[in-house]
């Protein structure tokens, strides 16, 4: 049997944190461990591009991505890891696609939607004001991303999953209008996460609220993130709920079950928030002081990724072309 094919991608847009970490890395990189499945995995510059108008940033951020995945243990000699921009075939087959879009379909995307609101809100009178014709054909790029590599599965997260229907209702539009399957229907993997990761101020930990821990840090920096985590005041030697803490559920997604088991005990019996805090140190340090090493010495080495990323346009651009000469002759342009 055929492997399965999984594909995603990544808006290049800073540096990662534990919740990105926890939310999409870690799952990535096991993904592309499977034996059974070919990973697709890209960096979605000219999706970036919508909103990121540095171009030495957009340039440094699409390093960032890929050196992130290959310090975390993705293997570019396994999966395929390519930029977006490298595939020209994405952006033929996302016009072809485009004309198979009713525009109703684009109105009714989340993200453009949000805007349109949030214009509404700011008592605006152009409802679109804001809104680039990239933010409104979003969900047509990303469509000729996963259809154009034969995607069966798109793991993403909860925010993604419309865009994901959106493709699978494209290739369904076009695979009937030509009477063939030329598209594979793909479907959205989302990842169940079921908690949030708390930030240190105990709020879900994002950018947007400066209360994110980096997963690529000097350890001084993150000693002192830690230590600044919100606890209550109960003392050394009082009962602690582990649930409610947002140390535990930091040092939860690094530890072992055991190790986790004996941590709840430990907060049972009264451990010092000190002495918690240590412990969640230590665990960060041992899971990210190797790949922060390997993260630096990639991004050193900008002549690496760009060898890694010819050979994911080699990769991609062969699977990219098969799919688009069957398109072509479908269409009537081959
Ligand atoms: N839109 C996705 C995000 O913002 C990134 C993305 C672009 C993507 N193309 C994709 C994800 C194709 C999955 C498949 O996170």
């Amino acid at each position: 049997m055929a492997r399965q094919i999984v594909l995603t991608g990544v808006k290049p847009t800073g540096m990662p944190h534990m919740g990105n970490w926890v939310g999409a890395l870690r799952p990535t990189v096991e993904l592309s461990q499977a034996d059974d499945q070919l990973g697709y995995f890209f960096i979605a510059d000219y999706h970036a591009l919508t909103g990121l108008r540095e171009g030495k940033q957009l340039k440094q951020f699409s390093y960032s991505v890929a050196a992130t995945w290959i310090a975390l243990g993705l293997d570019p000699a396994k999966s395929v890891l390519y930029r977006q921009s490298d595939i020209p075939e994405v952006f033929e087959l996302s016009w072809v696609l485009a004309c198979f879009s009713p525009k109703g379909l684009m109105n009714r995307a989340h993200a453009y939607k949000a805007q349109v609101q949030k214009n509404q809100e700011a008592g605006e009178t152009d409802l679109d004001a804001g809104v680039n014709m990239g933010v409104y054909t979003y969900p047509i790029l990303m469509a000729a991303d996963i259809l154009l590599m034969g995607t069966n599965l798109v793991p993403v997260g909860s925010d993604q999953q419309q865009h994901v229907e959106i493709a699978r209702d494209l290739a369904q539009y076009f695979n009937r209008q030509y009477q063939r399957e030329i598209f594979t229907l793909p479907e959205a993997l989302v990842e169940e996460s079921t908690a949030v990761l708390p930030g240190i101020d105990g709020r879900k930990m994002s950018k947007s609220y400066n209360n994110h821990i980096p997963i690529f840090e000097a350890p001084e920096r993150v000693r002192k993130l830690i230590m600044r985590i919100q606890t209550d005041s109960s003392l050394p030697g009082e009962p602690k709920d582990p649930e409610s803490s947002t140390v535990f559920q930091l040092y939860r997604v690094l530890a072992s079950p055991s190790e986790t088991e004996a941590m709840k005990r430990a907060y049972a019996e009264g451990i010092a928030w000190k002495d918690a805090k240590d412990a969640l140190y230590d665990r960060f340090q041992e899971t990210f002081a190797e790949p922060t090493a390997r993260y630096k010495e990639l991004m050193a080495n900008p002549q690496e990724l760009e060898r890694i990323f010819s050979e994911g346009r080699d990769r991609a651009g062969q699977a990219a072309r098969k799919i688009m000469s069957k398109v072509r002759r479908a269409i009537g342009t081959a």
